[in-house]
């Protein structure tokens, strides 16, 4: 079986085997976590029957605090490549298990290793700040990180006169020069998904719900979040809908979030921003890779599993723990 299913894995990024049509997955996932002592973390962007079966949802930060604390023998990771890389470096001694290796990230393929490697060294006295959203060897070459929710505070916290890199997202990069004020060099990387947002749809959009809030996450362009009347991260964007009085919000990221939205307020309307042509390309393919049934044959098998060399994991946590103390120092 195990031979059969690391062939597999290398070809899908996931385990292949039938699952009993009958089986009441959602109460399986429930048995298995309990059966194993795992926990399952899971990002806003994933489908909502997987949400409703995680123990925590939340945002790259969020979902990283947790995965730092989390006293489980396995962390399942319903999200990304990335994020599940994150959660192996910052609980080296757990297991950690991603329900579909190939769910990767746009944002995070824009920024390979070996050429920011060269481009690094084109400014040998930069700080290296990287979004989260990168390669667990991108973080070896990295200062600090951050995330949609800190990244304003990690950019205040460095000296003024400390030239940066920031990279992989140039959109979050330039919403971060015109947030702070600071000149930084910025690497060419963008999200598949925050890049496809229609201005021109937008604007006819709020024409016909004038009453309706335009919010918006950085790492979309800057002529979209220009028209925001609200700009933050998943979390940010939710607790904005929840405090906010307006009943209609036009929402300007990945879909899954609206989950989450209409839960916390079943009275309000969320529509989804459009895209530049009537694909569902504001749906992540990369984070919609993970089902219920690939969640529970990973669980079942616990496989497939996230594997780092013991140097990445030394040299990258570093990056992370200094961004989990500059988020715990402003009280994020
Ligand atoms: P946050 O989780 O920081 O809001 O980022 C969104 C995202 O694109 C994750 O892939
Ligand atoms: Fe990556 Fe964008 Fe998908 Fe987030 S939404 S995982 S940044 S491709």
């Amino acid at each position: 079986m195990i031979a059969n299913a690391a062939q597999q894995l290398d070809r899908l990024g996931y385990l292949d085997i039938d699952v009993d049509p009958t089986l009441d997955l959602a109460a399986e996932i429930q048995r298995l976590k309990r059966e194993k002592n795992a926990v399952i973390l899971a990002h806003y962007y994933q489908e909502s029957e997987i949400q409703d079966l995680a123990d925590y949802i939340g945002d790259s930060l969020g979902l990283s605090q947790q995965a730092a604390k989390t006293d489980a023998d396995i962390i399942v990771f319903a999200g990304v490549h990335f994020m599940a890389e994150t959660a192996k470096m910052l609980s080296p001694d757990k297991k950690v298990l991603l329900p579909d290796l190939k769910a990767g990230c746009s944002l995070a393929d824009s920024c390979p290793p070996h050429l920011f490697r060269k481009f690094k060294e084109k400014y040998p006295d930069h700080l290296v700040v990287s979004y989260i959203n990168c390669s667990a060897e991108l973080k070896t070459l990295t200062d600090i990180c951050c995330t949609s929710t800190n990244a304003v505070q990690v950019i205040e916290s460095i000296p003024p006169e400390q030239p940066i890199i920031f990279a992989p997202d140039k959109n979050l990069g330039a919403y971060l020069v015109k947030k702070t004020g600071r000149d930084m060099v910025i690497w060419n990387g963008a999200c598949m998904v925050h890049e496809i947002f229609s201005h021109e749809r937008i604007v006819k959009l709020k024409q016909r719900h004038p009453q309706a809030k335009f919010i918006a996450h950085p790492e979309c362009e800057a002529h979209i979040l220009e028209m925001a009347d609200f700009i933050g991260s998943t979390t940010g964007l939710l607790n904005f809908t929840k405090r906010d009085p307006a009943t209609e919000f036009i929402v300007a990221t990945e879909t899954g979030i609206l989950h989450q939205m209409q839960k916390a307020s079943p009275h309000k309307t969320f529509i989804p921003a459009p895209p530049n042509n009537n694909c569902a390309c504001n749906d992540c393919p990369h984070m919609k890779r993970n089902t219920l049934e690939k969640l529970y044959l990973c669980m079942e098998h616990e496989l497939p599993e996230i594997i780092l060399p013991e140097w990445v994991i030394r040299e990258g946590r570093k990056s992370i723990d200094r961004m989990l103390e500059i988020s715990a120092a402003a009280g994020l």
